[in-house]
């Protein structure tokens, strides 16, 4: 696992960008899997500035949904399917059929699941995967414990998940209870993965997933034991 220590979250954005920015210029086609949340958002909005600027080709990409809340319709304000269009497919000019979703309204959850990471295969795996760090040290919406052999399937969310979605929202009694999530396994075999890592809010649970027990308990930790992992980490979340 390599850190990158950064002053700001301004820096942490540009290094992600730089570092997504490689990995598709060495390979246009690369199976991505992107998370929604608010840390990644400043990187992504550096890629569809260099985009615009034609430094960024997205026209091969491959793109994973990473979660989705349970329940939802598609035209639902909280669908992360659609916070992922308006950040991440839109402004990159991404095509629907560049896209695999994790719909969070079909009729058979397990199928969808089961779709998901039948697709995750049929691309050898993910080359890049984006992430946020959950305050409880989840991955997508792998809540603890969550063993890394876990597939791509539906969950209940933890108390600590729906308090902290709860300000996207306005409210944790407008966070639904489950979702489905990509799985630990998938996540865990992707060729390279960037953890993005923000505030002073994720400080203690960043020095757990860097320097404490390697646990599923602590999902985030199951990644010293991938290949290829960089944490991106702004000085908030660093302490010190
Ligand atoms: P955040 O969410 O980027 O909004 O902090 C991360 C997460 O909970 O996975």
């Amino acid at each position: 696992m390599n850190l990158i220590q950064v002053p700001t979250y301004a820096d942490l954005s540009r290094v992600a960008a730089d570092l997504i920015c490689t990995a598709v210029a060495h390979n246009p086609r690369s199976a991505i899997v992107v998370a929604t949340g608010d840390t990644p958002m400043g990187a992504y909005v550096e890629l569809a500035q260099r985009h615009a600027l034609g430094q960024f080709d997205s026209a091969h990409l491959r793109v994973f949904q990473l979660d989705a809340y349970w329940g939802l319709p598609p035209d639902d304000a909280r669908s992360l399917y659609g916070w992922m269009w308006r950040s991440f497919l839109q402004p990159l000019h991404i095509s629907d059929a560049q896209v695999t979703r994790l719909k969070g309204d079909a009729a058979d959850p397990a199928a969808v699941c089961a779709a998901y990471d039948a697709a995750v295969a049929q691309v050898a795996g993910f080359d890049v995967s984006i992430l946020g760090l959950g305050p409880n040290g989840h991955l997508g919406f792998n809540e603890p414990p969550s063993p890394a052999d876990a597939p791509t399937r539906m969950v209940n969310l933890t108390e600590a998940s729906i308090a902290s979605n709860a300000r996207y929202w306005g409210g944790r009694e407008h966070v639904p209870p489950q979702a489905l999530t990509c799985g630990m396994a998938p996540l865990l075999a992707a060729k390279q993965t960037l953890l993005l890592v923000s505030g002073a809010r994720k400080r203690h649970i960043l020095q757990q997933t860097l320097s404490g027990p390697i646990t599923p308990e602590v999902p985030a930790s199951l990644l010293r034991l991938a290949n290829h992992v960089t944490v991106i980490a702004d000085q908030a979340a660093l302490g010190g």
